[in-house]
């Protein structure tokens, strides 16, 4: 049958389910170039304001995770975990849990995304490592995996291309933050890498995709339906993103972050985020046998140095210095910084964490357009969190980067993201629930 991509964009448009060989063919078609982005953007509108059904979302992941290639990593023995995260502020977690996890014995064969919107993505965190590749030939992917427990490289263009497009096209027309094409990206994602469990971090909180609990909890068992549905062991810990993770926001800034919480230096949030999320991914990869033991293991992994051993190994293999993990100079460096002050004395009651992610994007650390190149060095560094005491002009926060304008711009939104009160503050429940297993 032909289809007419007006057509599919008015169906949607009037709110109406569109059937799986008219979502077939918008992928097929926008992934080959024959539809054009702009009714793409039109149909992703419409999608963001119709919504999609239940079966529109299996169809919409399985054409995607068909759009390319697939991964088979049955040539690495054991259980394969993957982890994914669905976009926060501050979020370096990976480079944290995967060194943890592997140096337990579980195989880590991970493909990682770029920045999306005020969101930033593990690819462009680990290339500031000077030297540090994140494009493997596949071979060299699976035999690293092999040889040293763990490889975590960009998605290549052959696999989910579909996604890749689509993932590029709603940065860009802010069709983002929606149930269905949220869960259809990351899950095409992570059933095309072929991992054999996964272990997904859905981020909740006015810094995350998902605002609300209800919210984090739907897309949660959605992902959780999609890879049970696939046979996949899934399961969703959904944590907090009121406020940034750690301290640390920006490319190289969180490298840094990652390595001192590996070295037992990081902020108490992050650190123990990395254990629990850990704690699950030895768990479903048959290591412990309950979350709790993979908890004790991933403290010990930490607390002995291992995983630190594990993440200069797996720098060193991708052909990065490993010695950046002792010398923070070797990092991209920034030439300015700017501090945002207290006005008063007080408590820290908020700091939304979109903000300070638009505010990094501003330094320069993110992308406004898909083609924007990326300073590497630029982001903020949070002195502050939510619950800390502040005194009248003391720092909230200092932002890095090379571009005059660029700080004065971040400064102003990061200054935004700060609310002091008079009374003390709790800091919020970092764990908030887990779903699934
Ligand atoms: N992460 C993804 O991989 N896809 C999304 O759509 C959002 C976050």
């Amino acid at each position: 049958m032909a289809f007419n991509m007006n057509d599919i964009i008015y169906k949607k448009r009037q709110g109406n389910e569109l059937t799986s060989e008219e979502i077939e063919y918008f992928v097929k078609g926008y992934t080959d170039s024959s539809i054009p982005d702009y009714q793409a953007s039109a149909l992703l509108m419409a999608i963001f304001f119709r919504g999609l059904s239940r079966k529109e979302i299996f169809t919409l992941t399985n054409a995607m995770r068909y759009s390319g290639d697939t991964v088979d990593l049955s040539p690495i023995s054991g259980i394969k975990v993957d982890k994914h995260s669905s976009g926060g502020v501050g979020d370096k977690t990976t480079l944290i849990v995967a060194p943890i996890a592997a140096s337990c014995g579980i195989p880590i064969a991970k493909m990682s995304g770029r920045g999306l919107g005020f969101t930033g993505g593990t690819v462009d965190k680990m290339e500031s490592i000077p030297g540090f590749r994140t494009s493997l030939e596949a071979e060299e992917f699976l035999n690293q995996v092999n040889r040293i427990g763990m490889a975590v490289i960009g998605q290549t263009a052959h696999i989910t291309p579909a996604d890749k497009k689509l993932y590029a096209l709603r940065d860009v027309t802010s069709t983002v933050d929606n149930f269905g094409l949220i869960a259809s990206s990351i899950m095409s994602k992570k059933l095309a890498a072929g991992s054999d469990a996964i272990v997904l971090d859905v981020k909740c909180g006015q810094g995350a995709f998902m605002e609300n609990l209800d919210d984090a909890t739907i897309l949660a068992n959605l992902m959780v339906d999609i890879g049970t549905d696939a046979k996949r062991k899934t399961v969703a810990v959904i944590t907090d993103m009121n406020q940034p993770l750690g301290n640390a926001v920006g490319n190289s800034l969180e490298v840094i972050e990652a390595i001192e919480t590996l070295k037992g230096n990081g902020p108490d949030d992050i650190t123990e985020l990395a254990k629990r999320l850990a704690g699950v991914m030895i768990f479903v990869g048959g290591k412990a046998s309950s979350k709790e033991e993979g908890y004790a293991m991933a403290a010990d992994a930490l607390s002995s140095g291992r995983a630190l051993e594990k993440l200069k190994e797996f720098i060193e293999a991708q052909g990065g210095n490993p010695e950046v993990v002792n010398d923070y100079s070797l990092f991209p460096q920034a030439s300015l910084m700017e501090t945002v002050v207290s006005e008063k004395d007080g408590f820290v009651k908020d700091i939304k964490a979109r903000n300070i992610g638009i505010a990094s994007q501003k330094t320069g650390a993110g992308r406004e357009t898909k083609e924007d190149p990326l300073d590497l060095s630029a982001g903020i560094y949070l002195s502050k969190k939510i619950g800390s005491a502040v005194k009248k002009g003391e720092v909230l926060c200092t932002l890095y980067g090379n571009d005059k304008a660029k700080l004065e711009n971040g400064k102003a939104e990061a200054a935004s993201a700060f609310e002091i009160s008079d009374e003390p503050v709790e800091p919020p429940v970092l764990i908030k629930k887990i779903i699934g297993e």
